[in-house]
């Protein structure tokens, strides 16, 4: 599996530090919040760095899952979001904090907004641990960023592809020819 991944964009070591100082950043920001935060992540990619970011987080929190899918099976490019389920806390008077994996077109994220701002929180911030610049439109807030890397199609640290390179410990491309060709609409 290791043998797949043709460069490694972000290291395990770059990624410890940086949520070590997001989690940082987040503590601060929500400092004056006495009855705790709402984090919804967003499944399947989100797993490992909630894990990760929520150890980090000395501050009250409930946890709330989403799930929304965007990429069908061997495809890089998304087809748009489509909301799938939600296990939701109340989040009526509440701080919600979206954790996601990437920021690619947002449309994922918008939906999750959307969504999420019909239980009438107080407010809604967000959390990715990468973003695609380029891509990233500029009217879609996002308050805490991991890193921010190329337009091209990464994996591991919790990303897939086809389901697969969740479990590796950094985030890297892989071989071109593991990609489908995307000539099949
Ligand atoms: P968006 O809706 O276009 O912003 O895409 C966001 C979602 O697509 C993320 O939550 C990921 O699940 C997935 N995604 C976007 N870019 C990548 C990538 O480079 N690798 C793996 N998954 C990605
Ligand atoms: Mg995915």
């Amino acid at each position: 599996m290791l043998d797949d991944v043709v460069r490694v964009v972000v290291s395990e070591r770059q990624i410890e530090a940086r949520v070590a100082a997001m989690a940082d950043e987040i503590a601060f920001f929500y400092a004056d919040n006495q009855e705790g935060i709402t984090i919804i992540t967003i499944l399947t990619g989100s797993l490992v760095f909630l894990a990760d970011l929520i150890r980090r987080l000395p501050i009250r929190m409930r946890v709330g899952l989403v799930t929304v899918s965007s990429y069908a099976g061997k495809t890089t490019e998304s087809c748009g979001a489509l909301f799938e389920s939600a296990i939701l806390p109340d989040l009526c008077n509440r701080d919600v904090l979206i954790v996601d994996d990437i920021l690619d077109t947002g449309g994922t994220l918008r939906l999750v907004r959307d969504r999420l701002q019909t239980g009438s929180p107080r407010s809604i911030r967000t959390a990715v641990m990468l973003r695609k610049k380029e891509k990233a439109p500029a009217d879609l807030p996002v308050e805490f960023v991991g890193f921010d890397i190329e337009d091209e199609f990464v994996v591991g640290y919790g990303l897939d592809y086809d389901g697969l390179y969740r479990n590796l410990p950094y985030i890297g491309v892989l071989k071109s020819e593991l990609y489908a060709t995307e000539s099949m609409t």
